[in-house]
């Protein structure tokens, strides 16, 4: 029983950090930036999105489509949004990733939800690691619950 309960701690501490983040900047294997915005929309309001970074105090408007906002016009040009599966949005941003500050805020806003991930240049990851590290993590979380079955049918 004590492994069991030690199992569940174990499962709960690992995986709440990666449900919960919202928001995750990487590489695209073409080298550009891709900004994964995964905030769930709300029944009944209109799910719009806005895409912005900020160096320092002064944020930026990259991408959206909230009527009467307009975004930085190189920003934008520079920039597509696609809708996720299930829900949220991926921001793309064509050629900056040389170019980038030391140390960068990136924010989406949803549904009246703010989300936001500070990223240094040096510490950014190729999109395929991250995608990586999410099925290990799920295949942990498998082998978990086999654990957890296997401790509960003996
Ligand atoms: C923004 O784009 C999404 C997906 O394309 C769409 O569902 C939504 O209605 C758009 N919002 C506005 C305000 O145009
Ligand atoms: C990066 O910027 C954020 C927000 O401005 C700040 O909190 C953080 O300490 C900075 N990190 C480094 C390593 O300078």
């Amino acid at each position: 029983m004590l492994t069991l309960l030690l199992t569940i701690e174990v499962l709960g501490v690992f995986l709440v950090p990666v449900g919960a983040q919202l928001i995750a900047v990487c590489i695209k294997p073409d080298n550009n930036l891709r900004v994964d915005c995964l905030i769930e929309p709300k029944p009944n309001v209109i799910s719009s999105y806005e895409f912005s970074w900020s160096t320092g105090t002064k944020e930026t408007l990259i991408n959206t489509n909230v009527s009467g906002s307009a975004a930085d016009t190189e920003l934008k040009d520079r920039s597509y949004v696609e809708q996720r599966d299930p829900h949220g949005y991926s921001l793309t941003m064509i050629g900056f990733t040389d170019g980038l500050p030391h140390n960068t805020t990136y924010l989406c806003k949803m549904s009246g939800v703010v989300a936001q991930i500070n990223v240094e240049k040096s510490q950014l990851v190729t999109c395929s690691t991250i995608s990586m590290f999410l099925q290990s993590s799920w295949s942990w979380t498998a082998s978990c619950l086999l654990l957890l079955i296997y401790h509960t049918h003996t």
